[in-house]
């Protein structure tokens, strides 16, 4: 099949990461991306929070921080996605450059810190843009210089549950002093506490946790523990890692900041099959990290995984590739089904 990002590619990845990502969302709101093929293999449908999807691959969170195109993103094959990070009140984020490609290694470092137009913009988009027929989450975060991160998420929250099939609480960014002081146990424990609290007008969302990779496996049991008790809808593994495996070959690999894309892959799988392990079997579970296979999708889904998410991935491949793994996990799921029976 014709893919137009084959020729795009060159032409955006010789401008900074920023530019290019700011072109790509022109061209979707001006509708000028050619959509991939419609109609999933039924193999592929699965429900997300209670909402039907025509297929488990989402778009991960910071793709489309402020709702400028998520109506697009079914066009262009996904089964769901996740707006944001969105935090309270508008804010620059770090200063730029803040995003590195790392081509040899399939990969990017990104230390974006939350640049957003805030909370207020992007309600008013989701106000005037309507729900699409694709599953939408909301990716929560506080703000850099918040004195109470724990309120920023209540605020959040409470504006968005009317808006999204889920919420997720971002208490894993690792570019932001904010984004870690949910990995004490206590402070989790009592956002948590003050989100169950809330007195929702509408339904209350489901309410996903998105954690990081870069924890040991008592820290990561304390967390799930945490987030159990307080009937967690959901959990995301992962977010960015900090780490820089010794395999990293590309020119940025010393840049600061989270690191995506295929070195994530081995670690976020093996930490999704151990917190399956940790939750049991009826948990949500949204594995990200790394995915730019049909081979890597499915053993996410093996690992653990419910539904998936990518966002590197788009990088280096458009959205041809979503196509791709949707074909090859079909291919690979009806095998499956075959040898079970
Ligand atoms: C440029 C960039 C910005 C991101 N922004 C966010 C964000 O705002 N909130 C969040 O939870 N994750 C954010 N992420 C992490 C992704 O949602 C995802 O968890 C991670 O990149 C792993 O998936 P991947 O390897 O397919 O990219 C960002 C990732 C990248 C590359």
């Amino acid at each position: 099949m014709f893919d137009p990002y084959r020729f795009a590619r060159p032409l955006l990845h010789r401008l900074d990461p920023e530019d290019a990502h700011e072109l790509t969302l022109r061209a979707l709101e001006a509708n000028v991306v050619p959509p991939q093929p419609r109609g999933d293999d039924p193999i592929l449908r699965t429900t997300l929070f209670g909402r039907e999807l025509s297929n488990p691959i989402g778009l991960a969170a910071g793709f489309d921080k402020n709702g400028r195109v998520y109506e697009r993103m079914g066009a262009q094959g996904f089964g769901f996605v996740e707006i944001g990070g969105v935090t309270p009140l508008a804010q620059d984020g770090n200063p730029r450059p803040r995003v590195f490609r790392l081509p040899e290694d399939g990969a990017i470092i990104n230390r974006m810190g939350f640049p957003n137009e805030g909370a207020a913009a992007l309600e008013a988009r989701l106000q005037r843009k309507g729900r699409p027929s694709i599953g939408i989450g909301i990716n929560l975060a506080a703000n850099a210089d918040s004195r109470d991160p724990a309120d920023d998420f209540v605020q959040l929250a409470t504006r968005f549950a009317p808006y999204a099939d889920y919420l997720t609480l971002d208490v894993s960014c690792p570019n932001v002093a904010n984004g870690q002081v949910f990995l004490d146990p206590s402070c989790l424990r009592d956002l948590l506490a003050r989100l169950a609290a809330i007195p929702w007008a509408v339904a209350a969302p489901a309410l996903v946790a998105k954690l990081t990779p870069d924890i040991d496996d008592a820290a990561l049991e304390r967390l799930v523990g945490v987030l159990l008790d307080a009937r967690i809808d959901g959990i995301t593994v992962s977010n960015t890692t900090r780490a820089r495996p010794v395999t990293l070959t590309a020119a940025h690999a010393a840049e600061a900041g989270g690191l995506s894309g295929r070195p994530l892959f081995l670690p976020s799988t093996a930490m999704l099959a151990r917190v399956r392990a940790l939750v049991g079997p009826s948990l949500t579970l949204i594995g990200a990290g790394g995915i730019a296979s049909g081979a890597e999708a499915f053993e996410k889904m093996r690992a653990g995984a419910n539904v998936l998410q990518l966002y590197t991935g788009l990088i280096y491949e458009g959205t041809a590739l979503v196509t791709r793994i949707k074909r090859e996990l079909a291919v690979l799921l009806e095998h499956e089904a075959v040898h079970q029976n």
